[in-house]
């Protein structure tokens, strides 16, 4: 099992990090023990920190990264553009917010956190293409800068790659979406890895949906694994890079070893024929 996957440009990227989206949590953790499940996730070996601006957890994932004595250069971290900061001067603005709340000079990976804001906020199509791609390139100006070693976007779907493709842009090295056995999103999947679009998917475990799921029990059994385990074992086998996200400290460990086994094939292909088309997520066909 790859514990990194190259980039486009050649970086190299853990195939699996820590997901820090609090949002849709039950029982939300204080900011103390925030920073404390980051800097335990830190100490056992994760290097790849997944936050947004929206999250607003970005000044304590920077103070968990001091505190954690772990070099900078050693981790990997991605940050996104939130869509209000969507355009040129904004988002060379918002870059540098979020790189002073990191309390870091530069950002491994700077993603586009949605294509657009939600319908009804914006209901022009031309202006709303113009907009990504104006906030398109002021991203390849941060990369070109040295500010972000590589670029990217999160819940782009086809049809907002190919405009970059068709502006003759730098192709996005990554694509954040949902990715798990109930949404498998095939269609995007296929289409990233066949341009060389590193997929990274979001909510492998499906929210916990796919944890009671008789498949992925029956194989937890075969391979004396967690469910979990299953789940982020499969990602990985089809290279898309995960970010499971917790802030128990077993859990972030158990969501950490999964690079002792390895699905079979037919295993793999076993998951892939769950699918539901079932969203626990954002749904991207809300907006133009
Ligand atoms: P917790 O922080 O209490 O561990 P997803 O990444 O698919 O969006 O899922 C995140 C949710 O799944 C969180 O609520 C997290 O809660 C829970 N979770 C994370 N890892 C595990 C695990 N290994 N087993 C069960 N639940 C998990």
């Amino acid at each position: 099992l790859d514990k990194t996957v190259e980039l486009k440009n050649g970086i190299k990227m853990p195939t699996i990090g820590l997901g820090t989206s609090l949002r849709h949590k039950p029982n939300k953790v204080d900011n103390q023990q925030f920073v404390e499940s980051v800097k335990h996730a830190l100490k056992i070996g994760y290097r790849h920190l997944d936050t947004a601006k929206c999250y607003n957890n970005e000044h304590l994932i920077g103070q968990a990264i001091k505190e954690s004595g772990i070099d900078r250069k050693d981790v990997f971290l991605v940050t996104k553009l939130f869509p209000d900061d969507m355009g040129y001067d904004k988002t060379l603005k918002a870059f540098d917010k979020s790189c002073k709340q990191l309390k870091v000079e530069y950002i491994d990976l700077y993603l586009i956190h949605f294509p657009a804001k939600l319908r009804g906020q914006n209901n022009d199509l031309e202006k709303s293409r113009q907009v990504r791609l104006e906030t398109w390139k002021a991203l390849e100006k941060l990369h070109s800068d040295g500010k972000c070693r590589a670029i990217g976007v999160s819940n782009f779907m086809q049809r907002h790659l190919e405009e970059i493709i068709d502006a003759g842009m730098t192709i996005p090295s990554v694509n954040q979406c949902e990715f798990h056995p109930y949404y498998n999103n095939r269609e995007l999947y296929d289409y990233c890895t066949k341009i060389g679009i590193q997929f990274e998917g979001y909510s492998p475990l499906g929210k916990g949906n796919l944890l009671n799921d008789p498949v992925v029990l029956e194989l937890s059994k075969k391979y004396s694994k967690s469910c979990a385990q299953i789940l982020l074992n499969w990602s990985i086998r089809n290279n898309v890079v995960t970010i499971p996200g917790s802030t128990n400290h077993e859990r972030i460990e158990e969501n950490f070893n999964i690079f002792d086994f390895s699905l079979s094939d037919e295993d793999v292909g076993l998951l892939w024929t769950l699918n539901k088309n079932e969203k626990v997520s954002w749904d991207p066909t809300n907006i133009i």
